[in-house]
């Protein structure tokens, strides 16, 4: 009996070998290592960012191995500013791309693939002139084309889309779709949730997560299908809802209501501070058309003053938002738009961290705390600011405190978050020094990196699990071997002394 078990276990040992070392070597064939390479524009309404990603190569179905190994501020505003001029856009992109190409090798150019995608400033162009956005896009694929790289294309991407993205984006970064197991293969998480995502960019703004009853289908839930598992996404971009035109429309708001149609006074901005502004910078987007004045002539030109007021702020901000709008019973976020409620954790980057960090706050923190940090930060002496930012720049220093009061409107009335679930909101810009943006979720996406069906049964062993595997299996094997030999010779022996003590016991 133990020796038909010894000899199951030594066939059985082969056989394992057999297979292991077969898969192993067929796998070293097909993969072919070293590193690849992507590059995604992020083409905002602010301004245009290029980032550069990277994986190993046979690793690239995997989750979590694309990391960012470089970002570039492309010079000078969005490209949707370029209507008028399309052929000028290439210049300040060429900047960045010669960086980009000493970031690269060489022989790696022709085979790395360039993306570039385009939100809401070029939307609202679109809108605006259909024939001007499209100018703007052809330049862009006219310079790419005198490039080395792969270019797949300049695309304006829907709100929608920059949502689940940037969703997509900040769960790959923080692990949240697969993790590895005991045994080195990839499994769908247990008792991991996935965070939500907030966005704030300069013309729009976005809300992405999985709310509690995915039972009922709205227009705004979408279904997306990540290394095999099914995900159903709440998200809505709230167009015009960006950091910038907001701003725009408040100020394009208090010269409506005010008497005097050459001067305004912001409780926005600090206290003595002074600027001019043109009506073309407050009624030039079709964010605020709607708002211009019968005799609107770009050139004229508006005085403003800052008198930093946190009460007047937080009041001027309300009107921004429109709650008279949402019917009955159905549960709604602003301006008749359906929201479930808000759930679980929440990773809010872009403008909602660059404004908090203005405040010194980061991460983690109370409603209580980001209220009377911005109440601080509203009552300051515009004299004072340069002493208390890290880095002065005139156009972000006098609206922080617009942004800060706009971000806690949005997200306690808008959204309905609340002193309790306010702390689940991590305000962070990066994880492992790659940016949380919508770019690595689309480029994900678009080079089918996450698979919609998981097949993580063969992913190829790391070698020292390999060679650990094939010594324990050998030795089992042996161990079988010399067990077998053992016991034959020993039942060759007991034969003998049986056949002798049976010829004694006749004679
Ligand atoms: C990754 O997945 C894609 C699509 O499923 C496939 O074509 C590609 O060969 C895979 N790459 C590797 C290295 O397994
Ligand atoms: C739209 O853009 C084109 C190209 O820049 C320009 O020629 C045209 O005048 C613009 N149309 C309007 C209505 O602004
Ligand atoms: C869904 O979209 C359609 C068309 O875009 C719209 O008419 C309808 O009101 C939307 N429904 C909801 C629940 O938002
Ligand atoms: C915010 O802080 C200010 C100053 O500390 C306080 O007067 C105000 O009531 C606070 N608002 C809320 C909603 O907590
Ligand atoms: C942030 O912290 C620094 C150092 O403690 C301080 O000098 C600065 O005034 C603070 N800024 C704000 C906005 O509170
Ligand atoms: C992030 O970048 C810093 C500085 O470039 C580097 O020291 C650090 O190792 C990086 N961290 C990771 C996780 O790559």
């Amino acid at each position: 009996m133990p020796t038909i078990v010894t000899l199951i276990f030594l066939l059985l040992s082969i056989a394992i070998i057999v297979t292991i070392t077969l898969v192993q070597m067929n796998r070293k064939q097909i993969l072919s290592p070293g590193l690849k390479y992507g590059i995604v524009l992020d083409a905002g309404s602010s301004r245009t960012t290029v980032y550069v990603y990277e994986w190993p190569a046979e690793k690239e179905n995997n989750t979590g191995v694309v990391s960012q190994t470089f970002k570039c501020n492309v010079k000078g505003p969005g490209i949707s500013s370029y209507g008028s001029n399309p052929q000028e856009i290439a210049m300040p992109i060429n900047d960045c791309m010669n960086k980009v190409k000493e970031k690269i090798p060489f022989h790696l150019h022709r085979s790395t693939p360039v993306y570039l995608g385009a939100t809401a400033g070029m939307r609202l162009l679109r809108l605006q002139n259909e024939s001007a956005a499209s100018e703007v896009l052809q330049s862009i694929q006219t310079y790419f084309t005198s490039q080395p790289f792969e270019f797949r294309g300049a695309q304006i991407i829907t709100g929608q889309e920059e949502g689940v993205y940037g969703w997509i984006t900040a769960n790959y970064l923080k692990g949240n779709f697969l993790e590895k197991n005991l045994w080195s293969a990839w499994v769908h998480p247990h008792g991991v949730e996935t965070t939500g995502a907030l966005d704030l960019g300069g013309a729009s703004t976005q809300i992405s997560f999985i709310p509690e009853e995915t039972t009922l289908t709205f227009n705004s839930t979408l279904q997306v299908q990540l290394f095999g598992y099914p995900y159903s996404v709440y998200t809505h971009s709230f167009q015009c809802y960006g950091r910038d035109e907001a701003e725009k429309k408040l100020l394009a708001s208090i010269l409506q209501n005010s008497n005097n149609k050459s001067g305004i006074k912001n409780p926005c901005y600090p206290q003595n501070y002074r600027t001019v502004l043109t009506m073309k910078h407050l009624y030039g987007s079709l964010c605020t058309a709607f708002l211009r004045p019968e005799n609107y002539s770009p050139s004229q030109s508006v005085h403003v003053i800052g008198t930093g007021d946190p009460v007047l702020c937080r009041e001027a901000v309300s009107t921004l938002f429109d709650f008279t709008s949402c019917r009955d019973g159905e549960e709604c976020s602003f301006n008749g738009i359906h929201q479930p409620k808000v759930k679980g954790n929440f990773v809010a980057f872009s403008g909602f961290y660059y404004t908090v960090n203005a405040l010194n706050l980061t991460g983690q923190f109370s409603l209580a705390e980001f209220n009377s940090s911005m109440w601080t930060f509203c009552s300051q002496d515009w004299n004072q600011l340069p002493f208390m930012l890290p880095k002065f720049e005139e156009t972000y220093a006098r609206s922080y405190c617009f942004s800060a009061n706009y971000i806690y409107y949005l997200l306690v009335h808008g959204y309905k978050f609340n002193a309790e679930n306010w702390p689940q909101i991590h305000f962070q810009k990066e994880v492992d020094n790659s940016s949380i943006a919508w770019s690595l979720g689309y480029m994900l996406s678009l080079t089918n990196m996450i698979p919609a069906e998981s097949n993580r049964i063969w992913f190829p062993m790391n070698p020292s699990l390999f060679a650990g595997l094939l010594l324990f299996f050998t030795a089992v094997a042996l161990l079988c071997l010399i067990f077998l030999v053992y016991s034959y010779v020993r039942s060759r022996m007991r034969k003998n002394t049986c056949h002798v003590e049976h010829v004694f016991a006749v004679e």
